[in-house]
């Protein structure tokens, strides 16, 4: 019988996948058979999770640039799909919440909101777009899957730029699955748990860390990358083939929690 996790001969590309959760989720593709493109504004932290993937047997491709540039984003996804192959899985991961996360909202300076826009909004449209692009230049069944968060799920105090900004990712995901359908491209959009990445744990305070882990209604624990590595692969592979336009969360039901604390940070 076949598999239908097996993405052999497949070629994916991961924007932000020098580290986190965009690191674990290029290694789950690979794992699974795909070839991967890595971009990262960080050189050797893109060439470090390329060495990882080819540990697995896959090929990989280290992509160095800012997915705020549009420019620079269409040249890299040709660079992608010139070496490793029409673009088949697409996953948009880089985002930030910003130097202000977790100040109260008048204290967010136009510019720290202008950033996290650009950060989260700009780099999934302008990744979306010139991926579609490529997908439909190729004839290729492809799938776009782009990182928002769970704090598109509820009025998020203190995040409220960041939260926005995830809020118009989801439903540019909407709108491009129905865009790109007659394509034969889905696009649908993730969400993790809170995950102790870098910038995630620089900023949060251990009471708060100790109080959302108690709050959380599946286990009790923090979520691991690879939690949200595995939805990814879902939406990569044939298994979700009738699933498109949809947000989904790998969080041990943490956003649904009446007991999760309010954010705090350093
Ligand atoms: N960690 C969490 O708890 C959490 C929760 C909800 C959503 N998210 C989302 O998940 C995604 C990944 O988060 P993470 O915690 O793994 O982040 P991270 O900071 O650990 O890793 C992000 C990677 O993207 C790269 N990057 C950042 N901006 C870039 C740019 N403009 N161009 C190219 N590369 C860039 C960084 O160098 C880094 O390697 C983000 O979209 C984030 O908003 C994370």
């Amino acid at each position: 019988m076949t598999d239908p996790t097996n993405l052999t001969g497949r070629a994916a590309l991961v924007t932000g996948g020098g580290a986190g959760l965009g690191r674990a989720i290029a290694l789950t593709l690979a794992r699974a058979g795909a070839d991967v493109a890595v971009t990262d504004i960080v050189p050797e932290a893109a060439h470090a999770t390329c060495e990882l993937v080819r540990a697995t047997g896959q090929s990989a491709l280290a992509l160095i640039g800012d997915m705020r540039d549009p420019h620079r984003v269409d040249d890299l996804v040709d660079e992608a799909t010139r070496t490793l192959g029409p673009l088949r899985i697409a996953v948009n991961n880089v985002g930030m919440m910003g130097e202000h996360s977790a100040a109260p909202f008048v204290e967010w300076t136009p510019r720290a909101m202008s950033d996290v826009v650009a950060g989260n909004l700009l780099t999934a449209m302008y990744s979306c777009r010139a991926e579609a692009a490529a997908m439909i230049r190729d004839r290729v069944d492809g799938v776009i899957i782009n990182v928002s968060s769970g704090e598109t799920t509820r009025p998020a105090p203190r995040l409220a730029p960041y939260g926005a900004a995830k809020a118009a990712v989801n439903h540019l995901t909407r709108t491009l699955a129905v865009e790109l359908a007659p394509h034969r491209i889905r696009v649908n959009a993730v969400a993790p748990g809170t995950t102790l990445t870098r910038e995630v744990e620089a900023a949060l305070t251990a009471d708060y860390v100790r109080a959302l882990r108690a709050s959380i209604p599946l286990g009790g624990e923090l979520s691991a990358p690879e939690d949200l590595a595995d939805l990814v692969l879902f939406l990569a592979c044939d298994l979700s083939a009738h699933t498109t336009g949809q947000f989904l969360l790998s969080d041990n039901g943490a956003f649904l929690s009446r007991s999760r604390p309010p954010l705090d940070t350093h």
